[in-house]
This record gives C-alpha cells, sequence and structure tokens, in this order.
C-alpha cells in the first residue's frame, strides 16, 4: 500500500464515470422502495487499493493519484459493481439440445423428466465424466460469465446423485481456482438417482447419513438445496433433508414452488432459508411467511421463460410486499442453458415487469447477500471487494433496455483488470 503522509494512495482509479454504487442504507439486502434506487454518482471516480475500494465519490480522484497510480477514464460510462449469480447448477457433463425438439412438440419439462431424460440424462455424462472433463467445461462457462461480467457466483451439485459423484463435482467446483468465485451448494436432492427410483427413503438416508456429513466436514460446501417438486421431493422429505444439512453447519436454500405449488414458500420460511427460489407458483401465504422471516426471492426469469410456462414469478408484488428480491440466471444445461446474467435482465423487466433500478439491485446486492457474501461483494462501497464493471453504455437505464448483446467493456476483479474489450 502506497502511504503519502497520512493519505492511501490508489493502485487504480476509475475516473469520469456515471458511477452505480448498489449500496444500501445499512446492512441487509434491499427491500421495497430502497430496490428502486441504485445510488447514482454521476462525474464521479473509484480509487482501489490492494484489491479493496479505497473510495467511491464525485469527482476525479486526485487526491488518491499518485505516479504509480494506473488511470482509467470511463469517458461518462456506467461503471458497477460485479455482477453476483446466486444460482447455477454449473458443474455437470454433456448437453441437451435434443430436448428443444421435444418441448416444441409439446412435452412438459416434468414429463421429460419422468420418462428418464432431463436431470436424469446429465447425471448419467456427469457419472461418466473425469474430473479433467468437468473442469475443462466449466472453465469454460466461467470464462464466458467474466467476459459478460459476473465475478461470484454460487454453484450447487446435483448431477451426480451418488457419494462419489456429488463429492466428485463439489471437489470440481473447490479446486476451479478461476477468477470468478464460486460459492457452492450442496444438492443432492435434485432427483432421486435411477438405480433407486422404487427406493427414495433409500437414497434420502443415504444423503442424511453419509453425503451431507462428508460435504460438510470437508467444508466441500456453505449450502444445502433440495428440489421440492411435484415428482421429486415432497414436503416433508425436503424438510428432514434441509434440517440435516442445517445441523451439520449448512445454510438452507430451496427450489421452491417452480412448477407446482408445492408449499415449498412456506417451508423456506419454516426452517429459516437463507433463500427460496424459482417460486413461480408460490402462494401468497407462503410469500407472507417469507417477508416475516426475511427469505431472500431469487428469481429465474429466464428459467420461466425457457420452460414455456406461460407465466413468471410476481416480483414486482413480492418488491412491493417488501420481500428481498435477486434474480439469477439457474445455468444448467436444461432448464436454463445460459451463462449470462446480463440476457436475463430483458426477462426481469419485460417479464415480471421489473425496473432497471431493481433489477440491477437484484444482480449486485441483494444476490449478494442471498450467497450470504453481502458485506464483502455487491456494491462498490470502501472496504468491499474491487470487484467492478465498466459498461459501454452511458447509464443504467440503458443496460436493461438494450437487450440481448454483451454491454461489458472492461471487468476489474479483486482489483486488477481481467477483461478488456
Ligand atoms: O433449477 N429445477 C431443478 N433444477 C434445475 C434444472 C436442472 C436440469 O434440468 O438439468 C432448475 O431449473
Ligand atoms: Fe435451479
Amino acid at each position: 500500500m502506497l502511504i503519502y503522509g497520512d493519505k492511501t494512495m490508489a493502485d487504480l482509479v476509475i475516473k469520469n464515470g456515471r458511477i452505480i454504487t448498489c449500496k444500501g442504507d445499512g446492512p441487509g439486502p434491499k427491500i421495497s422502495e430502497a430496490m428502486d434506487d441504485v445510488g447514482v454518482i454521476e462525474n464521479g471516480f473509484v480509487a482501489v487499493s490492494e484489491g479493496r475500494i479505497e473510495a467511491v465519490s464525485t469527482g476525479d480522484g486526485r487526491d488518491y493519484i499518485s505516479d504509480k497510480t494506473h488511470v482509467i477514464d470511463a469517458e461518462k460510462r456506467l461503471v458497477m459493481p460485479g455482477l453476483v449469480d446466486s444460482h447455477t447448477h454449473l458443474i455437470h457433463y454433456g448437453s441437451r439440445e435434443n430436448e428443444l425438439m421435444l418441448k416444441l412438440q409439446g412435452k412438459s419439462y416434468l414429463e421429460i423428466l419422468k420418462s428418464g431424460g432431463g436431470i436424469l440424462s446429465t447425471v448419467r455424462d456427469t457419472r461418466a465424466a473425469t474430473k479433467e472433463m468437468l473442469i475443462k467445461k466449466a472453465k469454460k462457462s466461467l470464462d464466458v460469465m467474466l467476459s459478460y461480467g459476473t465475478t461470484t457466483i454460487e454453484a450447487k451439485s446435483g448431477y451426480g446423485l451418488n457419494f462419489e459423484d456429488e463429492v466428485k463435482c463439489l471437489e470440481v467446483a473447490k479446486d476451479m481456482n478461476h477468477v470468478v468465485d464460486i460459492v457452492s451448494t450442496y444438492m443432492g436432492a435434485h432427483s432421486v438417482p435411477e438405480e433407486l427410483k422404487s427406493r427414495p427413503e433409500e437414497y434420502i438416508n443415504l444423503m442424511i447419513n453419509k453425503v451431507i456429513p462428508y460435504v460438510a466436514e470437508n467444508g466441500l460446501c456453505k449450502f444445502i438445496d433440495c428440489f421440492c417438486e411435484e415428482g421429486v421431493f415432497t414436503i416433508d422429505e425436503s424438510r428432514k433433508i434441509l434440517i440435516a444439512g442445517a445441523k451439520h453447519g449448512l445454510g438452507i436454500k430451496l427450489h421452491a414452488d417452480e412448477i407446482e405449488p408445492m408449499g415449498g414458500a412456506n417451508l423456506a420460511a419454516e426452517v429459516g432459508a437463507i433463500s427460496a427460489e424459482h417460486l413461480l407458483a408460490a402462494s401468497d401465504d407462503g410469500l407472507m411467511e417469507m417477508r416475516e422471516k426475511g427469505v431472500i426471492a431469487v428469481l429465474l426469469p429466464a428459467t420461466s421463460f425457457y420452460l414455456r410456462l406461460g407465466k413468471y414469478a410476481r416480483g414486482k408484488e413480492m418488491i412491493k410486499m417488501g420481500i428481498p428480491v435477486a434474480i439469477a440466471t439457474d445455468y444448467n444445461p436444461g432448464s436454463s442453458p445460459t451463462e449470462s446474467l446480463q440476457g436475463t435482465f430483458v426477462f426481469a423487466s419485460m417479464g415480471m415487469g421489473l425496473t432497471p433500478q431493481q433489477v440491477i439491485n437484484s444482480v449486485t446486492i441483494n444476490a449478494a447477500y442471498a450467497i450470504d457474501k453481502g458485506n464483502q461483494i455487491g456494491s462498490l462501497e470502501k472496504g468491499k471487494m474491487a470487484d467492478i464493471l465498466i459498461m459501454d453504455a452511458p447509464n443504467e437505464n440503458y443496460i436493461v433496455y438494450h437487450f440481448g448483446i454483451n454491454h461489458v467493456k472492461t471487468v476489474i476483479k479483486n482489483g486488477r483488470i481481467v477483461i478488456n474489450r
């Protein structure tokens, strides 16, 4: 660190930008009207020192600039926090473009799953893949994510579905060593594996007695998640699995009420989940309970679009109710084959009715809280990690309005320029 007198000089200063900080009023995710505010600083600068944000303010940052400082002139472009993708199924093998045709012929997602396709076909490919194959594929996806401005993700397991292959996938995530940071979630409860199809109890006991203790004790994940859905795991089964995870110190996430109304939102509130995800079919009382408990709604509008469900989660209403909302890709080979969080903006706005400000807070500060990293990332404020984007756009409305392209010009991760286009 360079210190002149009592002043810290910056390693990097980005000046002449339209800064949006996404900073909240206090700790915790943004709710209600706070979602409308992205913390605009016109003609501002961000100063970075040793990978952390040193200052964000109006002006040209001259007080932080020494002859050793790298200065970037943003030329009035939008400067914002790195995007946080709070729900992905990163580690898997293979792809499922064959399902596009099945969907066009009118087959539903749950029908494809029931006939041994869907998640189960990816499980077959993932089990057959070596760690090296999985690393290579995941690296390619992380590279795409980074180029589109995503600097931290959550990644769920759930395509191994036995002890060895779930551990293999979580170890791959842990060893990725990519610029993009990964927070892992154990989701063995993604489906009952084919070999135990008639004995789901046996699979649940395997997770509870063997896999959960192992992955928790070996630091392979921070959260547990479960696909609570018709024909997958019931409410009672989900409760049992999630509580077993919590007993081993894992935070709780839940794929709740994605397709059928199961009472997943209620369960998420009951078990003290950090987030309930999907929520297309969530009930009014389920949402009310989530609000009481401060459960974050992680909404996945690209999935709603891609499953052709004809509806979206009630994001606008949730914000009005005071539920903290985050938006993520759900990147996976079936229901949302896209790594681009920017690509979800149009579905969040045109599909769910969110304003650009609400969309942006949902993929930065609130997404950071959804993976329990809200005190380290998700906003541009002193002390946080210097994960910063310069967008080739004049303002925050523009990046939501002009859809289907990549607005990223520069990505800075931990204070280092990692992409410059
Ligand atoms: O979030 N809902 C369950 N899991 C994923 C889909 C996984 C798959 O189809 O491979 C989802 O939509
Ligand atoms: Fe998912």
